[in-house]
């Protein structure tokens, strides 16, 4: 397994002064700036494109930025972000009409591209697919908003991808979005998941820091 990566979510970061709240959170010791793209069409929420990707870059931001495409369909804002700095792309399956044209359109522009499965999708795609994945996410709650609860079906799902993971000995990563916190972190590990997402954990913390080395304290168990 490779180190842990912790990706705040900036949805649930302050959008009038993003540059500044994602610049704090990359202080108090955050790895990857998880980056949430909404079209209230493939979800029932509207959020931020590829110029506040952009912004963010030109404000400063070094730090790998995890781009989660909830839009459909993808192919056409994948090109604009990957030259809008973004590190990672992931997108749904379900919003692909052709997943792995989408996947190889990821890399041919020099990012690495991911699959994300919300709770109720089978795996089964990754079989035909895994040589051209870098990242695997899992929703542990339905996408669109921030602040919902982890559900709990999601840890057999993560042992099972992980089984699949170790089983190709590629090196793809083990993400894990939605309600994940302090307290159910280390769980979500033991299960597999080795980059972990948190939005409302972290950002409607007062101390971003304490969160955050909480969250490796308990990661260490
Ligand atoms: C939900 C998003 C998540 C969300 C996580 O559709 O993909 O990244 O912001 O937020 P929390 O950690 O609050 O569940
Ligand atoms: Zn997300």
């Amino acid at each position: 397994m490779q180190p842990y990566l912790i990706a705040p979510s900036i949805l649930s970061a302050d959008f009038a002064r993003l540059g500044e709240d994602v610049t704090s959170v990359l202080h108090a010791g955050a790895d990857v700036v998880h980056f949430d793209v909404m079209d209230n069409h493939y979800v029932p929420n509207l959020t931020m494109g590829p110029m506040v990707c952009k912004a963010l870059r030109s404000y400063g931001i070094t730090a790998p930025i995890d781009v989660h495409l909830m839009v459909e369909p993808v192919d056409s804002l994948v090109p604009q972000f990957a030259d809008a700095g973004a590190s990672i792309i992931t997108f749904h399956p379900e919003a692909s009409r052709h997943v792995d044209r989408s996947l190889q359109l990821i890399k041919s522009h020099g990012c690495q591209a991911g699959l994300v499965f919300n709770p109720a999708t089978p795996l089964s795609i990754l079989d035909y697919v895994l040589d051209k994945v870098d990242v695997v996410l899992l929703m542990s709650v339905n996408p669109g908003f921030g602040g919902q609860k982890f559900i709990p079906a999601t840890l057999n799902k993560l042992a099972e991808a992980r089984r699949i993971i170790e089983q190709s000995g590629l090196p793809i990563r083990l993400e894990i979005d939605g309600g994940v916190n302090a307290e159910n972190i280390t769980e979500i590990a033991s299960a597999g998941a080795d980059m972990f997402v948190a939005g409302s954990a972290i950002f409607n913390a007062p101390d971003y820091a304490q969160v955050i080395q909480q969250m490796r304290q308990n990661l260490a168990k």
